[in-house]
């Protein structure tokens, strides 16, 4: 049986990274094979546009959208689809949504090209469950600055992540099969157990373990 593929999306300091290792660790402890990575990167040629991409810049936002998806096809040719392939449950901390949220609500990237190198890029691949991590821009940026270690991204206005916030709720909204909106807001425990009890619906045997 192929694995299942699980992605993680939402604005910084949601508790994306936090999270992924918990479901990662969860989902290893109840006898799943698991492989935890994340966007852009997973792949030592992607690692090296990740820096490209968040660090250096700013790019012209088509550009900048190529580069999202050079790095995410290596990801996926190379790891993620063998991965799943093989019977091993992949948890990804953000994918192809970031893009549309970032590149195409925060930064006027037309929708459409964002379709079109999605469907060059991933030749069909969606997320089997796709948790967005909700929480207001000011918590979200307060969390990540206390972090430390800020990208081109973090460093952008309120405006911006406001548009990053809705435009990930809208894509929630417009595929309610594929995500599920999880209030950030809580702690860290109250954030895992909405995020357990959702994840247990891909398989009856986790259910029980939920
Ligand atoms: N539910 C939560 N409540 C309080 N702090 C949190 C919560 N989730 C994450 N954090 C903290 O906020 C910071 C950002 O979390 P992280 O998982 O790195 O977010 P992301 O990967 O979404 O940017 C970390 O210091 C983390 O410990
Ligand atoms: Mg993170």
């Amino acid at each position: 049986m192929t694995g299942r593929f699980i992605t993680l999306e939402g604005g910084e300091g949601a508790g994306k990274s936090t999270q992924a290792r918990r479901l990662a660790e969860w989902l290893s402890a109840s006898g799943l094979p698991v492989l935890r990575t994340r966007e852009p990167g997973g792949t030592p040629g992607a690692e090296a546009i990740r820096e490209l991409a968040l660090f250096r810049g700013p790019w012209d936002p088509v550009a900048e959208a190529m580069l999202m998806f050079a790095a995410r096809r290596e990801h996926v040719a190379k790891m993620i689809r063998p991965a799943l392939k093989a019977g091993i449950w992949v948890v990804c901390d953000r994918f192809a949504d970031s893009t549309l949220a970032y590149q195409g609500y925060g930064l006027g990237l037309d929708h459409g090209v964002w379709r079109r190198l999605a469907d060059l890029a991933l030749e069909g691949l969606t997320p089997d469950l796709t948790l967005v991590l909700d929480l207001p821009v000011e918590a979200g940026m307060a969390r990540a600055e206390a972090r430390g270690a800020n990208n081109r991204f973090e460093m952008l206005g309120t405006d911006f992540h406001q548009r990053v916030r809705d435009g990930f709720l809208a894509i929630a909204e417009a595929e309610p099969e594929r995500c599920a909106v999880i209030d950030a807001r809580a702690g860290l425990d109250e954030v895992w157990s909405a995020i357990r009890h959702r994840t247990a619906r891909l398989m009856p045997a986790l259910a029980e373990a939920a």
